[in-house]
């Protein structure tokens, strides 16, 4: 599904709940809601761009509800101890619904802990916890995508390049080698992207060598680096598969400050649709990206959490397991980034 209709499925979901009836809202005779989130990492690109729609559209819901929507995002800095002390500041100031993007996925229960004894429901997010631990309470839910399918998919736009495009194979041995540079070691993300990208481009048919493969924890400045080191060591790299953008970005500037002509760049992929990803599909120094729907995302958030805060019924959000809400991924290459950039 195209960007644009999604965000048009996602508001008619929204105005159907904040508006039934011709009502402006069955929220209880709140006049006031606060959301507070937590971030694992405020500089992470893709959650920055999200949260950017996240506080558009609150001002949006307030302006179609009349209840003032407060949005207050705290940064966790990579420290789970200090995001469980965030969560414990937001419960004691009262806000009525908390969004927690954790640190360590393994590891919420503190903060689990804490919003069930006092009652406050918990949206998390992007970062998935197991679901052993999402049970343990009924206000606790789930906002983001399915991982596997964007392996899948930016290992088939990866595999449909190389067939179309025999060039890639730059030394023409019949074979591509590649590096995968992969997000944080433990994110499920990183790991199930890195699976089935790599699997994805095989069972497609094509042979693959892998050269090496790099942790830069979603980073484009640890992609640089580590790009310009295996380049020091000279190897032969014909295809660069990047579990986000930032690090297909990355890549793409140690190619740029060796002063590589872009028709010389190895092919490089991506995932996420970030604006400056997005920018580089079009500018065809990344040959393709994944779109992680972030305004998807943030909407659904967004509407569970004015629900969850005003207490107004889920239960036509169609919620799978009464907890999660999985956005799709969307392959983006050069044909249509124009509809992506376009509504950006
Ligand atoms: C992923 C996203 C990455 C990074 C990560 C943080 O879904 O693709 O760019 O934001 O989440 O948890």
């Amino acid at each position: 599904m195209g960007k644009k209709v999604l965000t048009i499925v996602l508001i008619g979901c929204l105005m159907v709940g904040l508006c039934a009836c011709g009502k402006k809202s069955t929220n209880q005779g709140k006049s006031s809601i606060k959301i507070g989130v937590t971030l694992y990492d405020q500089y992470d690109a893709f959650l920055g761009q999200m949260m950017d729609f996240f506080e558009a559209y609150a001002e949006k819901v307030e302006k179609d509800t009349g209840v003032t929507v407060t949005v207050e995002i705290y940064n966790a800095a990579a420290s789970q101890s200090t995001q469980n002390d965030q969560v414990e500041e937001m419960i004691e100031k009262n806000f009525d619904v908390i969004c927690v993007n954790l640190v360590d996925r393994t590891d919420p229960s503190s903060i689990i802990d804490a919003a069930e004894k006092a009652n406050v429901p918990v949206v998390f997010f992007n970062r998935e916890l197991v679901e052993e631990d999402l049970q343990r309470w009924d206000e606790l839910y789930y906002v983001g995508a399915t991982a596997l399918e964007s392996g899948i998919m930016e290992g088939e736009l990866a595999a449909d390049y190389c067939n179309h495009h025999p060039e890639v194979d730059k030394n023409r041995d019949g074979v591509i080698q590649y590096v995968v540079l992969e997000g944080e070691a433990g994110h499920q993300d990183a790991i199930v992207r890195t699976e089935y990208s790599v699997s994805t481009i095989q069972d497609a048919g094509i042979t693959l060598e892998k050269v090496d493969n790099a942790i830069a924890n979603w980073n484009r400045d640890q992609a640089k680096t580590q790009t310009l080191q295996l380049l020091e060591q000279k190897k032969n790299i014909e295809l660069y598969i990047c579990n986000n953008d930032a690090m297909a970005l990355g890549v793409i500037d140690a190619y740029e400050s060796l002063e590589y002509d872009k028709k010389n760049f190895p092919a490089i992929f991506g995932i996420d649709g970030i604006d400056e990803g997005l920018s580089a599909v079009k500018e065809e120094s990344m040959v393709a990206t994944v779109y992680n729907d972030k305004e998807g995302q943030a909407e659904a958030m967004l509407e569970l959490a004015y629900r969850l805060a005003t207490n107004e019924s889920v239960s036509d959000m169609d919620l799978l397991d009464g907890k999660y809400i999985r956005l799709p991924y969307a392959k983006v290459d050069s044909e249509n980034v124009d509809s992506y950039l376009t509504t950006e």
